[in-house]
């Protein structure tokens, strides 16, 4: 059955720099989750930090990447398997700014296989560079969906979760943020998509996140307008407060 809790994603990127300041606000989040209900929180943290915090109480937590394959020569990388060995639960694939140093639809694929069948919840995260009258965005949308899912099998819809995050509303103002009509139906967009690459029944175990400078002000009518199934996050999760305003708002 889908889970019907507002899921919210917590992209720390490469921050922040010290692990004191790491303690400080994992400690901060766990407070603010205990005041909610009906969310599912997960925290992105830096892989170095991962290992300090992940399977320690109910928060979850969440690798920002992850490797394609479990071991062998891959200088740097970090396999799936390490990552469920840790407690860690979802793993974030195919962020635009991983694609924008090379990561193409076909790494991201593999990548994608290899953390549904260790186990791992994959955040498959797509969106456009720019939007222009003519509507070629959507075929763009379409196409990176398909290639990113290639070769991904039905049975494992209920682990995969797709965040759209338009690169024109990334690290912007939340004024520039998409608007909730926008949102609702590009969210149709991907379903119907969804259920071409599957059937329809498998579109709608997906859950639909939206991303791009969301912050406490818009993320209520983002979720309850925008046809979304929850949220991900990127500045405004390492601000306690404003986070905590945020998993109020669901
Ligand atoms: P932002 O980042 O919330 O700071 O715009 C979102 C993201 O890139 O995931």
């Amino acid at each position: 059955m889908r889970n019907t809790k507002k899921i919210v994603v917590a992209n720390w990127k490469m921050n922040p720099a010290t692990l004191a300041e790491v303690r400080a606000i994992v400690a901060g989040v766990r407070r603010q989750i205990k005041k909610v209900r009906g969310v599912e929180a997960v925290v992105c943290p830096p892989f170095v930090y991962l290992a300090l915090l992940a399977g320690k109480g109910a928060l979850k937590f969440g690798a920002q990447d992850v490797f394609w394959q479990n071991g062998g020569s891959f200088t740097g990388e970090i396999s799936p398997e390490m990552l469920t060995s840790l407690g860690v639960s979802h793993a974030i694939v195919g962020h635009s700014e991983r694609r924008a140093q090379g990561e193409g639809d076909e790494i991201v694929a593999r990548k994608i296989g290899a953390a549904l069948r260790e186990g791992l919840t994959a955040i498959l995260c797509i969106g456009e560079k720019e939007r222009k009258e003519d509507g070629a965005y959507l075929e763009f949308l379409r196409v990176q969906i398909k290639n990113s899912l290639a070769g991904v099998g039905r049975k494992f819809l209920s682990s995969l979760v797709i965040a759209y995050e338009p690169l024109w509303a990334i690290g912007k103002s939340f004024h520039d943020a998409m608007k909730p009509h926008e949102m609702e139906v590009t969210a149709i967009f991907i379903r119907k998509t969804l259920a071409e690459l599957f059937d329809k029944e498998g579109a709608f175990r997906v859950p639909i996140l939206y991303g791009g400078s969301v912050n406490f002000e818009n993320a209520t009518a983002l979720v309850s307008g925008g046809g979304i199934d929850g949220l991900l996050i990127g500045r405004e999760s390492l601000d306690v407060e404003h986070f905590g305003k945020i998993l109020n708002a669901m």
